[in-house]
């Protein structure tokens, strides 16, 4: 059996997202992707005792390890299981109507790449699963085994692979023989029709971006955040801000839209012009944080 104590997260930009985040030492924090707790336990160490932050994860999993680790806060602290797309209703429900923070560090966690029965990570062999919730209905097993080329082709090349076309003719005629049932499996497909010069260019292992592909509409990530964006700004106080921690350009550039067509309709001021990156010394220590961009808005004025 898998422990969940040998699992570590280490969170990216730790003390750059508290302090670009936090403008109300006694105001209402979100953070809508808790996983571990390692942002919302600097975060809830900088804030005054009547302060309050709810955290929020879709993995029942990851709450678990998170109300461990952000024990001596839970006075304090509110956890909560649910997809950050439901903001509103989250909220809602918690009688809270505005909120001085919201923080989203996008993806999955450590524990998701490194426990291989997850499915996320193409060198563990595991089931393909890649659901940060285990009850959602769709897994990458069912995508791999029963989605048409076209769809599967579509998928992997809007998310940058270039060779989509011959990956995914690969895995449409290995599925005629027998299901695909496992990552190393699909890795394997993946590698053997990449030519051996590109595998040599590339920096990131050939099956890279065909599990990113995966994961992403597993979890319909593009979808998730558009909603949590439009549905959050209506509940931020005035001064209050957004910050978003992305690790791939797609998802990067739905924030960076976002955030710029919210500026100019008004009522809303681009804190980040460029991006804030981890330093050198960061990606050396965590190699995890090397693509992570963090972009942060503030709320000027209320009912917008
Ligand atoms: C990069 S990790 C966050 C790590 C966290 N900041 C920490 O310090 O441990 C992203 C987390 O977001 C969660 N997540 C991903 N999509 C989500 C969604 N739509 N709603 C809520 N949580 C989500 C994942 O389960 C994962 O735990």
């Amino acid at each position: 059996m898998e422990e969940k104590t040998k699992y570590s997260h280490i969170p990216v930009m730790l003390e750059e997202v508290s302090d670009l985040l936090i403008t109300d030492k006694s105001g209402i924090y979100v953070d809508a992707t808790v996983g571990m707790g390692g942002h919302s336990l600097n975060m809830i160490k900088r804030l005054n005792k009547d302060a309050r932050l709810v955290g929020i994860d879709w993995d029942p999993e990851m709450l678990d390890i998170a109300k461990n680790n952000l024990s001596d806060y839970l006075e304090q602290v509110k956890l909560i299981s649910g997809n950050f797309a439901d903001i509103d209703g989250i909220l809602k429900k918690e009688g809270i109507t505005l909120i001085s923070g919201l923080l989203l560090d996008l993806g999955i966690s450590s524990l998701h790449f490194d426990k291989a029965s997850r499915g996320f990570s193409f060198n563990k062999e595991g089931p393909l699963d890649m659901r940060i919730n285990p009850q959602n209905p769709i897994t990458a097993y069912n995508i791999i085994n029963s989605w048409p080329y076209e769809q599967i082709e579509h998928l992997i090349r809007i998310c940058g692979e270039k060779f989509s076309r011959r990956i995914t003719s690969a895995i449409l005629d290995s599925r005629k023989r027998a299901d695909i049932k496992t990552t190393t499996q699909l890795s394997k497909i993946i590698e053997d029709v990449i030519p051996f010069s590109e595998r040599k260019r590339r920096a990131s292992h050939p099956a890279t971006k065909t599990f990113l592909a995966l994961r992403v509409a597993v979890n319909y990530e593009f979808d998730n955040l558009t909603k949590v964006l439009q549905r959050s700004s209506q509940l931020l106080s005035a001064g209050g801000r957004i910050a978003v921690i992305t690790f791939h350009s797609l998802e990067d550039r739905i924030v960076k839209e976002t955030f710029k067509s919210m500026a100019v309709v008004g009522g809303w001021k681009i804190i980040t012009k460029k991006p804030l990156i981890p330093s050198q010394s960061e990606v050396d220590s965590n190699p995890r944080a090397r693509s992570a961009k963090l972009r942060v808005i503030e709320k000027l004025k209320e009912g917008l």
